[in-house]
């Protein structure tokens, strides 16, 4: 888990790995050309949520090197104190299948029960690795979202919404 001062000490290889992901095709919020400066500033809000405690961001370091990540929405509403949602899981594609994502996912859950969120929520690309990782997890599917975003060159993709609850 990485606080503030932790996380910004990082940012530029935050940065980097949410590049190397939109450049490998991955669905995360932006799309080739890369707006080098729209991450960054992404990776500065992430910061402030954190420091407002409504976010919680996890790491998975490979000697000393940040090799995937990802993050714990606590959602603010007053009626919804029980959820949590996944965002922006990335594993370095130098890193990818070895455990880490799953490592990542794992590592949320636990976090989740620590701050009492007994519901998870993500959306995956549909029939990408995430969701495919999210599935072997136990996450179940709510539903098909039909061209939810346009992928890094702008073609419309659909994602899956899914869900998992911690009650037990
Ligand atoms: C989705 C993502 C995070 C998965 O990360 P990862 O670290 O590769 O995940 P894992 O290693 O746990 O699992 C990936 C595969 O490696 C396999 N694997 C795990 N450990 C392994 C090992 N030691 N040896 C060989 N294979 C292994 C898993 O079985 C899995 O196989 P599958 O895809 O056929 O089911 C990664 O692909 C990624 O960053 N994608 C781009 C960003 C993205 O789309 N994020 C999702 C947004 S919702």
């Amino acid at each position: 888990m990485f606080d503030t001062n932790t996380a910004t000490q990082h940012l530029p290889r935050f940065s980097d790995i949410l590049i190397n992901s939109v450049e490998s095709g991955a669905l995360i919020g932006h799309i080739i050309p890369v707006n080098i400066a729209a991450v960054a500033s992404y990776w500065e809000d992430v910061v402030a949520s954190i420091g407002a405690g409504e976010r919680v961001l996890m790491c998975a370091t490979i000697d000393s090197e940040i090799a995937g990540t990802v993050q714990l929405y606590l959602s603010r509403e007053t009626n919804a104190p029980h959820r949590g949602e996944v965002y922006k899981l990335i594993v370095h594609q130098q890193f990818r299948n070895r455990g880490i994502g799953e490592a990542l996912m794992k590592a949320v859950e636990v976090e989740a029960r620590k701050h009492a969120r007994t519901l998870l929520l993500l959306d995956a690309v549909q029939d990408g690795e995430a969701e495919r990782l999210s599935r072997r997890l136990g996450w179940q599917e709510i539903g098909v979202v039909p061209r939810h975003f346009v992928d890094p060159w702008g073609g419309f993709k659909s994602s899956v919404y899914m869900m998992r609850c911690l009650d037990s």
